[in-house]
């Protein structure tokens, strides 16, 4: 069974979090772990009105973000969940800075650290516009050392008619990077 731990961090995309979560706790065969930072508190406020119970009803199993003896700080809990991997929705330039630098403070930090190290899957979806040359040369080494940068960048070739649309369409795209089946569309060539 696919084990998915979902870190939170303090970005902006807190609905697409949301969707994502509820998406994977539908799934039959996926366990899902997830770490809500301290950062992501404020945001989901501001963005849902809510605190992280909101998120945290959707996983099976929730660790606190400065819990950092939690077992996803650990190589050996990574490879006793195999197949697992962990995306980060939505990713701050404040976490992906502490991962591209090594110098990691929180346990979502921590966790993607060791993902990294252990050569899993890390997918990283960030979120702010414009990019600085700091995020930018950020992203690129973390691309270098394996994870997935994944903006958040809704294809509209697919015509959503609404926001749910949008999340739904871009859960899609999240979940073919997790190695995930799911029912959302893809291009066609009768899109046209
Ligand atoms: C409402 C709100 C929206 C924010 N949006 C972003 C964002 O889109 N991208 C970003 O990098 N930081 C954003 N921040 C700033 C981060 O939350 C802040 O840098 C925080 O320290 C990140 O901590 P974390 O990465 O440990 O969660 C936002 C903050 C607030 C309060």
């Amino acid at each position: 069974m696919p084990e998915i731990l979902v870190g939170v961090s303090g970005a902006s995309g807190m609905p697409l979090a949301l969707c994502v979560l509820r998406e994977l706790a539908a799934m039959p065969d996926v366990r899902v772990h997830c770490i809500i930072s301290q950062g992501a508190r404020a945001v989901l406020q501001a963005e849902c009105g809510a605190g992280p119970e909101l998120l945290a009803a959707y996983a099976d199993h929730l660790y606190e973000p400065d819990d950092l003896a939690a077992g996803p700080a650990s190589g050996s809990w990574w490879h006793g969940k195999r197949p697992a991997a962990m995306l980060i929705l939505p990713c701050s330039m404040g976490t992906l800075g502490a991962l591209a630098s090594g110098a990691t403070r929180n346990l979502v930090q921590r966790a993607g650290d060791v993902v990294l190290k252990e050569g899993l899957r890390l997918v990283l979806v960030t979120r702010e516009s414009p990019l600085s040359a700091v995020h930018l040369r950020n992203m690129l080494a973390l691309r270098e050392a394996g994870a997935v940068i994944m903006p958040f960048s809704p294809g509209f070739y697919l015509r959503p008619q609404s926001l749910e649309d949008i999340l739904l369409q871009t859960s899609g795209r999240i979940f073919d990077q997790l190695g995930l089946e799911h029912n959302q569309k893809r291009w066609a060539e009768n899109n046209k």
